[in-house]
């Protein structure tokens, strides 16, 4: 019997990632995307991976997770102030930036942190040479604008950009307004649960398994709804799966995660509420 060419199961094989879990759960609004991540990182092997907005590190821990998991040898590097903002509200950020410090320099050495505001870590970073770019600093229109012009020209040829809170129209949260620009110029996929997530494929070389992603995604119905809401479901199951007695992740969990599992219904039905609410402003 012949074998069948390797790539048939590339289905598989993006599935997988979707299972695999971060090192350590931080408090993040973010964590129903770590499913995507970790696929995200797969496929992409990205030479490195740039966070503008760490505060406790949920997602910037899952990235370093990810790349360990999947030997892409991407460096990561993680932007923020650790002055907090007017979403994030005013925090300790000396001791958040110091535990989360600690905990990578024990975990994860190669991680980078730089604390200092995203208009001067620009500087580090040349034209053209970032391959994944995670925006989730301040979320008004105007802050995510301005950070999208500046770094915008970071991205590499392979360069995937992506956008927190698109799904999130109350208040001053703006994300969805720029995102509906960037999805206009370029091929994009989007998550519409825990505050939705915008996926940017803004270089023009994709590398092939994200053009295949893409491709599975944009042209075929039953796999993208399939792995949208795998990517769901598994985001929200993700505190419970980290969490058995013994587990290293349990450490990690701060007493305000704990509160953050028990609120998790409310958030959800709240989420569903405004997102029910938001097409039906579309449809009218
Ligand atoms: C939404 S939080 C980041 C959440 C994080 N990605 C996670 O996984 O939970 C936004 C962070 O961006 C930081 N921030 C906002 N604007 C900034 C700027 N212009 N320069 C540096 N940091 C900024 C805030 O201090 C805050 O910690």
């Amino acid at each position: 019997m012949s074998k069948p060419p390797a790539d048939d199961l590339f289905e598989w094989a993006v599935t997988e990632a979707l299972f695999a879990t971060t090192a350590s759960l931080f408090l993040t609004a973010w964590a129903g995307h770590i499913p995507f991540l970790f696929a995200l990182i797969k496929l992409a092997r990205p030479r490195n991976y740039v966070e503008l907005g760490v505060h406790f590190g949920g997602s910037f821990v899952a990235a370093c997770s990810a790349v360990e998991r999947y030997r892409t040898e991407t460096a990561c590097f993680g932007i923020d102030n650790w002055r907090g903002d007017q979403h994030a509200g005013a925090y300790e950020g000396d001791r958040i930036f110091g535990e989360l410090s600690a905990y990578l320099k024990a975990n994860f050495p190669n991680a980078v942190l730089h604390r200092e505001n995203f208009e001067r870590a620009l500087s580090r970073f040349a034209d053209g040479s970032v391959d994944v770019l995670h925006f989730d600093g301040l979320h008004t229109f105007d802050a995510i604008a301005r950070d999208f012009e500046a770094w915008k020209p970071k991205l590499s040829r392979q360069g995937v950009a992506l956008f927190h809170d698109i799904a999130v129209r109350e208040g001053e949260f703006g994300v969805w307004k720029l995102w509906e620009t960037v999805k206009s110029s370029c091929p994009f996929m989007e998550f519409y649960h825990s505050a939705g997530l915008g996926v940017a494929f803004i270089g023009p070389d994709q590398p092939a398994p994200m053009g295949r992603l893409l491709d599975l995604w944009t042209s075929n119905d039953a796999f993208r709804e399939f792995f949208r809401t795998t990517c769901e479901h598994l985001g929200r199951l993700l505190p419970g799966r980290l969490d058995p007695p013994g587990a290293e992740a349990v450490k990690h969990l701060t007493q305000r995660s704990q509160l953050w599992k028990l609120l998790w219904p409310i958030t959800r039905a709240s989420q569903a509420f405004r997102q029910v609410n938001s097409i039906g402003q579309k449809i009218l």
